[in-house]
């Protein structure tokens, strides 16, 4: 094989090949391989169309390998160099990535490295006369599930939202009938004039999706605002929700779309309530909007859930089965009784502390001193769940709240508790993360910390049930 060449077949050949690779979904180099494993084995019969088969229309739907496409198309700005961890990022999670790249992405990052880390080497060239690959825009367009432009200057987004076709990048987004998500970057100046505004309009009203821009530094020095490229966590969190939601944009096969299918998944969430009479009670400030949406976005994704509540403000989460509690040993009960399951996530805000005699009676003033509150401690359910000999998920992950040293406390709490993962996160009053909708997250793991950026806690639940599925297929953390 090494020495053969797609270029050096007689023109016909070549011609029939390219028809039969575009109709089975395949590059022609592969096709060329599986034809030679054919005619290599004597026991069994081809499988594959015969060449002299009618081939299928090239652009009918091709018979697509099992895992999702994601066909990256990196404009020419600073953030290229942030595409690099992206494709790296989409590729630890299963995903294929194929890279088209513009003239002026390539100022940015060579095509050589991308190639190295996409796995295959990038599209440059709308007329690539030279490619023994041929696959051609329509194909590039096509064969794929989800189209992202990230970097989305503000001279690609001009083009898209006006149907330039000028080189191989425009070419695609106009030619392709999948979903386009966009990352805008670019200096803030430029993203808030009216122009690119303007054209932002269009595409949203294209049925475009966005993610990002972010606020912060811009490269220029000095300078700040919204502009910055989302980070790639944030991009790769969009395209799984987006593929999550839309399974027909994939096969089924794969388990993608639904990657926690077939799991249980058990969660802990809200406060707990612990009586110091019948009418008065030891609370906190937590609101149980994360533990809730985790609920929701492992049962989107397929996993069998119970979520194990504290007493909340919020509507059960479809598809979840939820049961309520008020107190911290109510919660321990009940999350015993859920066992066994795959994946122990333990988002409660659990009351350290309960009064020691609560009596039956209302306390009552009555003229007397102040009563003196005794308390003992509450189990601790997470180090309960994470020691157990048997029925201990698989995966058990906590949370910490913290209010300093938010890292180094919940790496001692990982350690202490005996759990696989934990979420760490700054509660003080000043975050607003307690009944707030946002969050910050510092994944601590026995392998380190990955700082998340801040997003909605939606967005949280949506990256951690996609960090879960990653775990569960053997991928890195
Ligand atoms: N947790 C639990 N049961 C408890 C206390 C905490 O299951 N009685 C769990 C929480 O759900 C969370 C993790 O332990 O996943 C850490 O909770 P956090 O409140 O941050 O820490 P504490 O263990 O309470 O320690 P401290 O109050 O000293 O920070």
């Amino acid at each position: 094989m090494g020495s053969l060449t797609v270029r050096n077949l007689p023109e016909g050949v070549k011609k029939r090949l390219r028809l039969r690779a575009a109709a089975n979904g395949r590059s022609m180099e592969e096709e060329v391989r599986l034809l030679l494993a054919e005619g290599a084995s004597e026991a069994a019969p081809a499988k594959a169309a015969s060449a002299t088969e009618p081939a299928r229309r090239p652009d009918a739907a091709p018979t697509r390998s099992p895992a999702r496409h994601i066909l990256l198309i990196i404009a020419g700005g600073i953030a290229a160099y942030k595409s690099l961890d992206l494709i790296r990022r989409l590729r630890e999670r299963g995903l294929a990535v194929r890279v088209v790249m513009t003239k002026a992405a390539q100022e940015f990052v060579t095509p050589m490295s991308v190639g190295a880390i996409a796995g295959e080497k990038p599209f440059t060239e709308l007329f690539d006369q030279a490619s023994e690959f041929d696959v051609g825009h329509i194909r590039l367009a096509r064969d794929n599930d989800l189209v992202v432009v990230a970097p989305a200057t503000a001279d690609i987004m001009a083009k898209m939202a006006n149907g330039h076709a000028d080189d191989l990048a425009t070419a695609v987004l106009l030619a392709t009938d999948k979903q386009v998500l966009l990352a805008p970057a670019m200096n803030s100046r430029m993203w808030s004039n009216k122009a690119t505004q303007r054209n932002l309009k269009v595409l949203c009203a294209d049925g475009i999706i966005t993610v990002g821009p972010n606020a912060g530094e811009m490269a220029e020095s000095g300078e700040a605002g919204v502009g910055r490229m989302a980070e790639p966590l944030e991009i790769v969190a969009a395209i799984e929700k987006y593929l999550a939601g839309h399974p027909d944009a994939a096969d089924s096969i794969d388990g993608i779309a639904k990657p926690l299918a077939g799991k249980r998944i058990l969660i802990t969430a809200g406060p707990t309530h612990e009586p110091i009479d019948p009418v008065r009670y030891i609370a906190n400030r937590s609101s149980g909007k994360q533990g809730h949406a985790i609920a929701r976005a492992a049962a989107a994704a397929g996993a069998t859930v119970t979520l194990v509540t504290g007493p909340v403000t919020l509507p059960d989460p479809p598809g979840v089965k939820t049961v309520h509690v008020e107190t911290a040993r109510q919660m321990l009960q009940m999350v015993e009784s859920a066992l066994p399951v795959d994946i122990g996530i333990f988002a409660a805000a659990v009351a350290d502390w309960r009064t020691a005699d609560m009596g039956g009676q209302k306390l009552k003033k009555e003229g007397k001193a102040p009563p003196q509150l005794s308390l003992v401690e509450n189990p601790d359910i997470l180090a309960r769940v994470s020691k157990l000999k048997t029925k201990r998920p698989k995966l058990v992950i906590g949370f910490a709240a913290e209010t300093e040293k938010v890292v180094e406390h919940a790496t001692a709490k990982l350690w202490r508790k005996g759990c696989d993962w934990i979420l760490a996160n700054d509660v003080s009053a000043e975050s607003g993360v307690m009944g707030g909708d946002r969050n910050t997250i510092h994944l601590v793991t026995p392998k380190g910390v990955e700082h998340w950026p801040t997003q909605s806690k939606d967005a949280v639940a949506d990256m951690l049930v996609a960090r879960i599925a990653a775990a569960l297929n053997g991928k890195p953390r």
